[in-house]
């Protein structure tokens, strides 16, 4: 492949950088009065408008012709038909199997995989309905009120974004609660909510080998043992959900009480597979079959849709425009609903594990911008916080506004004052506020023109600062479903693209070694040498200055 930045459609784009770059979307909005029609795309009850971008028609055609350079189609076709695309780890990328209601099979070398997705779905419906019916009872004949799901990165927080959005779905008297930090205190304060025997222990673990929710399974299970004290009694409130059906059974979980996946499916893309296990469990299988319908649309409107009119590939195209073009070293995700609080987080990992990549699929050196950095909060809480900067900071940071048109909670005038915020904030950040506008504004505000000329500077916004809006009917589980495919299908167009693999993650596993032989290095007596001034600095200092406390513990 060429260099990505010698190529043609990239060139294109760099010297048509040039003619956009100090034109305004206030000026693109009047001289285009259907900017709103001609930038939109929408699936099912999901709009997307994108006019409040810095593009014009001329733009979008030299951004789809990237994509069909990039061969993004080709690619697409490939990761749905099973080919081994992640190639680092020679593994096929088929999160999308597991919400196929085609009918139609899916193979993976040869085999079709869809009996067996079935199966698990069926298990997990039976499972789930016999602790929600109640039928399932704890060791004493108490019915299940708590589930906690141990796990950590994607067995956390794919469950952790769906179980919060669609609270309005859960059953009533049953809680899930979401445990994954090494830091004791996260268990700890959770157990401190439960009682042993009406919790379930939901252990996820695509590995069952991660340091945190190895230590937090044992550490719960101790917990549980030590208020119970009847080794029996573990099956009726512990069940695992991985691929290492073996080191399952090692913990205790007998086979039938555990969930399988398989390596096909990355960790990150792992929520619809049986990491959603928390999710049917809390919300009912009827409605986890939901969200798999909803993501099964997008995966049909991500293959069969034009481009000029995919959601996907028109985001992922304008992330990059800002991310290569403009600079931009961050995205934000801005959702209005209170429900999608932990999107932000959950992106996180999508998107950065996903696209955090500095080497391409060729073994080379990168010589562009990769993945951006995602962050973000819900409105409009985030107002509060850091949209000044948005306005009238030195960084650009293109963003996402995600909103319902209708809210789950009515409540007098509250969706309205929601809905008028996110609006109102897309609309300041793409027109500014001119010099004359400013004045104006303070003249009929009866300040005198000293005063004016003093502050009138702070008082001027620039504008032209780019966001998607993305409006749906209401936060569902169909919904749901179909805009986290959609994202998950955005940043893979961009791992395309950058000719990077989305599916590893060969950065994470550095830090987890190095973790292995500090911890040792911490439990010898003495002071140690083997590492850097500073590593050693601060392993002795806590040593030396702790160690009586340290001791005084037995355990640290
Ligand atoms: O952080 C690295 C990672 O491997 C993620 O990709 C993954 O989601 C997480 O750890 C948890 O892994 P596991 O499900 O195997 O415990």
């Amino acid at each position: 492949m060429t260099d990505l930045i010698e190529s043609k459609a990239w060139q294109a784009l760099k010297e048509h950088y040039e003619s956009i770059k100090d034109v305004h979307m206030r000026d693109m909005f009047a001289d285009d009065p259907q900017r709103f029609e001609e930038f939109s795309a929408s699936l099912n009850d999901i709009l997307l408008d994108y006019s409040k971008n810095r593009v014009n028609k001329e733009t979008m055609s030299h951004l789809f012709a990237l994509a069909r350079q990039g061969h993004v189609e080709e690619w697409r076709d490939n990761m749905f038909a099973g080919e081994a695309i992640n190639s680092t780890e020679d593994r096929c990328v088929l999160h999308s199997a597991l919400r196929n209601r085609s009918g139609k099979p899916v193979r993976v070398n040869g085999r079709n995989v869809m009996p067996k997705v079935k199966a698990v779905l069926a298990h997990m419906r039976d499972f789930s309905e016999q602790v929600r019916s109640g039928e399932w009872r704890g060791y004493n004949g108490a019915r299940i009120k708590s589930i906690v799901n141990i796990g950590i990165g994607g067995s956390d927080l794919g469950p952790h974004v769906v179980c919060e959005a669609m609270k309005p779905f859960a059953q009533r008297g049953l809680k899930a609660y979401f445990v994954s930090n090494a830091d004791a205190t996260h268990l700890v304060e959770t157990l401190k909510q439960v009682e042993p025997e009406s919790t379930l222990f939901v252990i996820a673990s695509k590995t069952f080998t991660t340091q945190e929710t190895m230590l937090n399974a044992y550490s719960a299970r101790k917990w549980f043992m030590d208020l119970v004290g009847n080794e029996k009694a573990i099956e009726k409130h512990f069940v695992a959900v991985t691929t290492n059906i073996e080191l399952a059974e090692k913990f205790g979980i007998n086979e039938a009480n555990t969930f399988e996946f398989w390596d096909w499916v990355g960790g990150r893309y792992s929520l619809w597979s049986s990491v959603g296990l928390t999710i049917a469990l809390y919300l009912g299988m009827d409605h986890f079959e939901a969200l798999l319908e909803g993501a099964y649309d997008m995966d049909q409107h991500f293959k069969k849709a034009p481009l000029e009119k995919n959601i996907p590939v028109i985001l992922a195209l304008l992330g990059i425009w800002y991310n290569n073009f403009f600079d931009a070293q961050s995205h934000a995700i801005m959702p209005y609903s209170q429900y999608l609080e932990r999107l932000p987080d959950y992106l996180q990992q999508l998107d950065m594990e996903s696209n955090g990549k500095t080497i391409d699929r060729n073994g080379h050196r990168v010589n562009y911008l990769t993945g951006p950095i995602i962050w973000g909060q819900s409105g409009t809480n985030g107002q509060h916080a850091f949209f000044q900067l948005l306005h009238q900071g030195t960084k650009p940071v293109p963003a996402d506004f995600l909103i319902p048109a209708l809210s789950q909670n009515p409540l007098g005038l509250h969706h309205r004052v929601l809905f008028s915020n996110c609006l109102a904030q897309t609309k300041a950040l793409m027109l500014g506020k001119k010099y004359a506008e400013a004045v104006d504004e303070m003249t009929h505000q009866g300040f005198d023109k000293e005063t004016i000329e003093e502050v009138i500077q702070h008082k001027v916004f620039d504008g032209n600062k780019p966001t998607n809006t993305i409006i749906f009917e209401r936060l569902t589980p169909k919904t749901l479903g179909s805009i986290l495919a959609m994202y998950e299908h955005k940043v893979f167009v961009q791992g395309v693209i950058w000719n990077i693999n989305s599916f590893d993650q060969w950065g994470v596993e550095y830090g987890k070694v190095l973790a292995g032989q500090i911890q040792k290095d911490l439990s010898k007596p003495g002071d140690v040498d083997n590492h850097d001034a500073s590593t050693n600095g601060l392993i002795n200092y806590r040593k030396r200055v702790y160690f009586d406390e340290i001791e005084k513990c037995g355990v640290d």
